[in-house]
């Protein structure tokens, strides 16, 4: 399409993050991708205060919490970019998947924004911001592997164009942030889960307790993962335990993080074996959401790319969390690309939205 810069305000508001980031796309011959991407200004406000005393994200108080804290998010995000909305030339939301409720209300201002401004308008599919966002901060060209590991989500995807994602593995019980904050849950420890049990599993056994290791040499299971398995493992170890010392939590801690990363080690090998480019062609991994700053799992994942001659990116873990300049980032790619925008009236808010789903390119 045009080869003028195109400027976004995005918005993400599925979870327990309220942000709003304005990014800026500009058409780059000289890139991998062909595009320069820039991020104007990006502001996220955790809400984890507001959930840690439950021990995981409570809907309705996620979806308050949105309500009281966007406004002023996208007025930062403007101010701190130092632009008015009418410069922008699009403005994207988040449509799903999520927290219906935290949607809803993202999704409402994105398009109020939209129809006050005259700028078309995108509801992004979250799972999509999150497979851009290597385009954004490393300039990678399409196609490449994702590995999607966050607190709602668990799956490996084949990533060919803005728009054509094919799904290679899926859990097929908890996302593996989940498994995590489940895990931390149960040996006591604080919330989110993730950062707590690399915490202790440093200074913890790993080969102590043998924990297992789902769906490994399964030949039917393909790239899917399952970790329910694991976690009853864990709650019966600990149970074995009782009472139990800070030494047998960072044990279990080491032990189940480890088998973690033999399972998505060994997933993303197949995955890996499967996809149909050698590393000399540009073969690459591309790993995002909020498990993807476990240094453990990153390093294992190193690894395994390493050896067959791939390489990994791992966007920085504020943008692997959840943030609005993914958001931003991916309507300007759909505009760069050409897509129709979605009705600013219209554009329904989903609570399950595939990545790999038809129903995509008529959203
Ligand atoms: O992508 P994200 O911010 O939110 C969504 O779930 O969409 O991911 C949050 C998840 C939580 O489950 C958290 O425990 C996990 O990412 N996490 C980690 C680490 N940091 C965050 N898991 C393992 N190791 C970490 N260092
Ligand atoms: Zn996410």
């Amino acid at each position: 399409m045009s080869a003028t810069q195109i400027t976004v305000l995005g918005l993400e508001t599925s979870c327990d993050e309220t942000a709003a980031a304005i990014v800026r796309l500009t058409p780059d011959s000289g890139r991998a991708s062909g595009l320069r991407g820039d991020i104007i200004s990006n502001v996220v406000l955790s809400q984890i205060d507001v959930h840690a005393p439950y021990g995981g994200v409570v809907p309705e108080l996620a979806a308050r919490a949105h309500i009281d804290h966007l406004d002023r998010m996208v007025a930062e995000a403007l101010a701190k970019a130092g632009c008015k909305l009418q410069d922008m030339d699009a403005i994207a939301a988040t449509a799903g998947p999520g927290l219906i409720g935290g949607v809803l209300i993202g999704l409402t201002m994105g398009k109020a924004l939209a129809l006050a401004s005259g700028a078309p308008f995108y509801g992004i599919n979250h799972l999509e911001g999150h497979a851009l966002t290597a385009r954004l901060t490393h300039n990678v060209a399409f196609p490449y592997l994702l590995l999607l590991v966050s607190g709602g989500h668990c799956q490996l995807c084949r990533v060919d164009g803005v728009g054509d994602y094919t799904l290679v593995g899926t859990t097929r019980d908890d996302a593996v942030g989940e498994a995590f904050d489940k895990a931390a849950k149960l040996l006591g420890l604080g919330y989110p889960g993730g950062p707590e049990i690399e915490a202790r599993a440093e200074r913890g056994d790993a080969y102590r307790f043998a924990l297992p290791r789902p769906l490994i040499g399964q030949n039917d299971s393909g790239c899917d993962f399952s970790f329910s398995g694991l976690k009853t493992a864990l709650r019966q170890r600990a149970i074995e335990l009782q009472p139990i010392g800070e030494t047998d939590i960072c044990d279990l801690a080491a032990g189940f993080q480890a088998a973690i990363a033999d399972c998505l080690v060994d997933r993303c090998r197949i995955a890996i074996n499967d996809f149909d480019m050698s590393a000399s062609d540009g073969g690459r991994l591309v790993v995002a959401g909020g498990v993807a700053a476990n240094q453990y799992l990153r390093q294992a994942l190193d690894e395994v790319t390493r050896a067959a001659g791939f390489s990994l990116t791992v966007p920085p873990p504020a943008l692997c969390t959840d943030n609005g300049a993914m958001i931003a980032w991916a309507g300007a790619e759909r505009l760069h690309a050409g897509n129709t925008p979605d009705s600013a009236l219209a554009a329904p808010a989903r609570a399950r939205w595939p990545l790999s789903d038809d129903a995509f390119k008529s959203a």
